[in-house]
């Protein structure tokens, strides 16, 4: 057997809030089974902070994840309870719909932390609109601006990354947005992505905005004459998507690969452990020492990957056999 996993999680993703301020059509969350929004709770952030440690130096803490951050009123509180020996592990990522004062952009240019992914999925006014919806043009178009100059005073700012989501109707502009967002936004990094077609999106906006493998390849060539650095996710659709699991048939679980060590957690304050055969989920409020909890969790978790990529060589299963197995999981669960 090869030299066990370092003992350490490649990232924590945690988000401070559990609501967002826009309704994206292409969103990866189903408003329908969320409602208020729950605000992570200075005690709970606090108790988060004690796992950095078990994060790889080249690992990442999520500050936010799946949600929007700055909707929570003690961001900036929560942002310097941070010890400045971890920030370079951490980023957020925001819609910047948000009307953000002078003062904030300041404090985000000097809190430190390794980058913050700005959502622009267009400049076009009108269409932005349809994207973001919810979100106004002039106020996010008004923050990137003040962000901008504000953040190039500052050789130490966090860096800047943009993702964008690929649609049919911004699909004309991502030329223009890579170079635009590297010239005049500071760009660190610039990712396209296509969105992940959960079957909660609603199946007319789906059908009428959801981009082919053509299209896809179309943007792939656009960008690869482009002097300007990008990363360009995998296509998906329902037929395209991607499948990393290790399908053992002696045991009848899943296991992630390739194998990541990772923690999620909610602005109410419970972990999940990620990539595990059974789902484990424990709430901070019912622990006092996370941190040697989670160090002894990490060992079992780093034991059990070990152990599934061991017996996905012994089983020696194709993408195919595992493929048919996780669908075969699948519909003897359903
Ligand atoms: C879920 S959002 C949360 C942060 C923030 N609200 C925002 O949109 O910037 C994180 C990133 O995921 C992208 N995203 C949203 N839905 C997605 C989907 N179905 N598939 C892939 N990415 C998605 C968003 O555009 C955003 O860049
Ligand atoms: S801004 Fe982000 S979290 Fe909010 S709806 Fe859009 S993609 Fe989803």
């Amino acid at each position: 057997m090869s030299a066990l996993f370092q003992e350490k999680y490649d990232f924590i993703a945690s988000d401070i809030t559990n609501n967002c301020n826009l309704r994206c059509p292409y969103c990866l969350n189903d408003y329908t089974q969320i409602s208020g929004n729950t605000l992570m709770e200075e005690t709970t952030f606090k108790k988060v902070l004690t796992l950095l440690p078990l994060v790889k130096d080249d690992g990442f803490f999520f500050f936010s994840c799946l949600f929007e951050p700055l909707l929570h009123p003690n961001f900036f509180k929560l942002l310097r309870l941070i010890p400045e020996h971890e920030r370079q592990k951490v980023f957020f990522t925001t819609n910047l719909a948000k009307k953000l004062s002078d003062e904030s952009l300041y404090e985000l240019s000097t809190s430190q932390i390794h980058h913050i992914n700005i959502s622009l999925d267009s400049l076009i006014p009108s269409q932005f609109e349809n994207l973001r919806k919810g979100a106004r043009f002039d106020i996010f178009f008004d923050n990137l601006e003040r962000l901008v100059k504000i953040f190039a005073q500052n050789k130490l700012a966090p860096r800047l990354h943009y993702i964008t989501v690929l649609c049919k109707g911004n699909l004309e502009e991502v030329d223009k947005l890579l170079q635009v967002t590297a010239e005049k936004y500071l760009a660190k990094e610039h990712e396209f992505r296509c969105f992940i077609p959960f079957g909660f999106i609603d199946s007319t906006w789906l059908h009428s905005n959801n981009i082919s493998e053509a299209e896809w390849k179309a943007v792939k060539e656009k960008l690869a004459s482009s002097p300007y650095k990008y990363i360009l996710g995998d296509f998906l659709s329902y037929e395209h998507l991607p499948d990393h699991s290790i399908y053992s048939e002696y045991e009848k679980k899943v296991y992630s690969y390739p194998p990541c060590l990772s923690l999620i957690i909610s602005s109410s304050g419970i972990v999940k452990l990620l990539h595990m055969p059974i789902d484990i989920s424990i709430d901070l409020h019912d622990i006092s020492n996370p941190y040697s909890v989670f160090k002894e969790i990490l060992s079992l978790q780093a034991l059990d990957i070990e152990r599934g990529k061991e017996l996905a060589k012994v089983t020696q299963a194709s993408p195919e056999k595992i493929r048919a197995g996780w669908f075969k999981i699948q519909s003897e669960q359903t």
